[in-house]
């Protein structure tokens, strides 16, 4: 009984995310689509991925975010095609728009 609970549980879930288009890595909460596996290895050693799923931006803010990151919070030099790969990942699944999280505050107002 409990088998078959479990079975219909993971269907209708498998459904839910086939209905969106895109699994979700369980481990990191990452829609798992070309270049995820980069923000995998990259994004998740000083702060929750949760932090990263849950932020939406354009390209150019997501390259905003980085260079703070980059020039404030120690974030490592990104190789140019793995940074190209994060960019465009984040840009295409994570865009601007509908958001539980405020908007990225300005980099110039952002911690120094
Ligand atoms: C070397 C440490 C480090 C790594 C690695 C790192 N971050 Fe961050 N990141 C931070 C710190 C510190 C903050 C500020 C933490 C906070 O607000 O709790 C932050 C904040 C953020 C925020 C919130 C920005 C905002 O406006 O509030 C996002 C989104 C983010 N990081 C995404 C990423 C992405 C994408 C990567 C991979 C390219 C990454 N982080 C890798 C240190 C890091």
């Amino acid at each position: 009984m409990k088998h078959r609970q479990a079975r219909a549980a993971a269907a209708a879930l498998t459904l839910s995310l086939a209905a969106v288009g895109a699994e979700i890595d369980t481990g990191t909460g990452l829609v798992m689509q070309p270049g995820w596996q980069d923000v995998r290895a990259h994004c998740g050693t000083c702060h929750s991925f949760g932090l990263v799923t849950h932020q939406r931006a354009d390209r150019a803010t997501w390259l905003a975010m980085i260079r703070w990151m980059q020039e404030t919070q120690n974030l490592w030099e990104l190789p140019p095609e793995v940074e190209h790969r994060i960019l465009g990942y984040l840009a295409e699944h994570y865009p601007p728009g509908q958001s539980g999280r405020r908007a990225p505050i300005a980099p110039e107002l952002m911690p120094r």
